[in-house]
């Protein structure tokens, strides 16, 4: 009999587009695990900062903006400082301008505590650098790849199922553009860890990519919650 022990933490990281988001909330939802959104923080923070005019660079208005942030959620609804941002963080103004507050470590190390005391009784968490910094100890590490192509492809659907339009041109542009920042910054970039399983998603089912990393789960001595 596997023994008990504490719910597992599961990481997954990847670039823009790799269906993360998508696949970590369901492996969540099946396994009875708290998700986590990272991408979502980093989305809110640049909210903030957007629309009080405070420039990417590490500057006093920027640390004490930092310092007064405060994120929660609420179901699939991402709440600041008790703010309902769940759309306005989703807008192509934020996806331009994520990449360079996500950049700058005075914004990384911020988020450090708050990303980790989420994760007291497990979760599933997604974004760039679960697997390296903030959860270098997880229970079990995925790394998500899609081709650019695939990977524009998904995110015009996502906006055209939220009635926005898009260009196919255009969002590749930009989901190879934020790439390119997310994986050369110094602070934390997108990378796989090196005890990650890469999983590449280009032509799979999400039911497939599901499967596969509920495999993964299964395979971790916890007893499930029961
Ligand atoms: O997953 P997403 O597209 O919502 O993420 C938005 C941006 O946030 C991404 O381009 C880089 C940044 N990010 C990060 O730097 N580290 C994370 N753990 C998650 C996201």
């Amino acid at each position: 009999m596997p023994h008990p022990r504490k719910a597992p933490v599961i990481v997954i990281d990847g670039p823009a587009g790799a269906g993360k988001s998508t696949v970590a909330r369901e492996v969540a939802r099946r396994l009875g695990l708290p998700f986590l959104d990272t991408g979502a923080i980093y989305r809110a923070i640049t909210l903030l900062m957007l629309r009080e005019n405070v420039p990417p660079l590490d500057s006093p208005e920027l640390r004490s903006r930092l310092a007064g942030f405060s994120v929660s959620f609420s179901g699939t609804r991402v709440l600041a400082g008790g703010e309902d941002v769940t759309e306005g963080i989703r807008t192509q103004e934020i996806d331009r301008s994520v990449s360079a507050y996500s950049a700058l470590p005075v914004v990384r190390e911020s988020l450090l505590g708050i990303q980790r005391r989420q994760a007291a009784g497990g979760l599933v968490a997604e974004g760039r650098d679960m697997g390296t910094v903030v959860f270098p100890d997880a229970d079990l590490k995925i790394f998500l790849t899609a081709s650019a192509e695939e990977r524009a492809r998904r995110r015009c659907e996502e906006r055209a199922a939220r009635g926005e339009g898009s260009e196919y041109g255009e969002i590749l542009k930009q989901v190879n553009a934020r790439d390119e920042i997310d994986s050369n910054r110094e602070a934390a970039p997108l990378k796989a860890a090196r005890d990650a399983i890469l999983l590449d998603t280009t032509g799979m089912p999400l039911e497939s990519v599901v499967g596969e990393i509920m495999g993964h789960a299964g395979r971790l001595a916890w007893n499930g919650g029961q």
